[in-house]
């Protein structure tokens, strides 16, 4: 596989002002790459660029027309498709502005960065487009029926992408990052039965495991290792399949959920 070395690099990465994708531009940075740092809080993107000496824009990720405007000048190595949100609700109880929302942000969105950026890779015939997915991209859980179906989609476009990538023969590559629950604050009150198996995974972690990711030229990051398990276990009937995910404690770790308190 071939790697990318963020020495000297460029990496863009959107929802750069807090939790994970903070994390990632300090890293990045600490690695030689320049960080280009984006989020819908101007203040808050500023902040990281600070912190990393990179540049910074106020950009809604959901606005194609914003995307395109703000990625105009850009050589992009590495795109993190990481800006993302929860509702945190049962079906019944979101409203439709957040369903929409959380389609925006965490589906199409990646869409419009990826289309802004992605003619420069093909022609520089380089570059890493990162989907920050998650475990519930791979398995719907109560009070996810937004976030779950959101990131499923964010799989299925990465996948997709990957596809298209290597009907071009190009060296363009993509990188599905899948984790569990991170310690940043977005899913604060969420709760592990088994925290040796499915640990609350460290933001530090994280970042630094997809950014070897990203050098070691991978394609896929599953976090932790359990999760795994989840896409050859869909051979059971579904009745065997939702005594696991029950037996695990999965479907009630959203029971005390009260998301990030700004
Ligand atoms: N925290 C977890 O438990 C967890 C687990 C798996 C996957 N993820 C995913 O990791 C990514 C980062 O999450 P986090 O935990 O760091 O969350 P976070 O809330 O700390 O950060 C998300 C950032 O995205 C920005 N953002 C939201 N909407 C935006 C928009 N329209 N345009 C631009 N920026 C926007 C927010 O302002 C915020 O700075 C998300 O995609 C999330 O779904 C998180």
């Amino acid at each position: 596989m071939n790697g990318l070395n963020l020495t000297g690099s460029t990496v863009l990465i959107t929802g750069a002002g807090s939790g994970l994708g903070r994390e990632l531009a300090v890293q990045a940075s600490a690695r030689g790459a320049t960080v280009i740092a984006w989020d819908l809080d101007g203040d808050a993107a500023q902040t990281t660029a600070n912190q990393v000496g990179g540049s910074w824009a106020k950009v809604d990720v959901t606005d194609a027309d914003a995307v395109a405007a703000a990625a105009a000048e850009l050589d992009v190595d590495v795109l993190i498709n990481n800006a993302g949100v929860v509702t945190g609700k049962y079906l019944l109880e979101a409203t439709e502005a957040q369903i929409r929302r959380t389609f925006e942000v965490n589906t199409l969105a990646g869409y419009w960065t990826t289309r802004a950026v992605l003619p420069g890779m093909l022609e520089r015939d380089r570059g890493v487009v990162v989907t920050i997915a998650s475990a519930a991209g791979l398995v719907g859980v109560a009070k996810q029926t937004d976030y779950s179906a959101s990131k499923f989609g964010a799989v299925g476009f990465t996948e997709s992408l990957r596809a298209e990538l290597r009907s071009f023969g190009s060296r363009v590559r993509t990188l599905l990052v899948a984790p569990y629950y991170i310690n940043t604050g977005m899913f604060e009150g969420v709760r592990t039965k088994f925290p040796l198996l499915l640990p609350i995974l460290e933001t530090s972690k994280v970042a630094a495991k997809v950014l070897n990711a990203i050098e070691a030229g991978r394609q896929q990051l599953v976090l932790p290792p359990m999760v795994r398990l989840v896409p050859p276990l869909r051979i059971l009937p579904p009745v065997a399949f939702d005594v696991l995910l029950d037996l695990f404690g999965i479907n009630h770790t959203m029971d005390h959920f009260v998301g990030r308190r700004r």
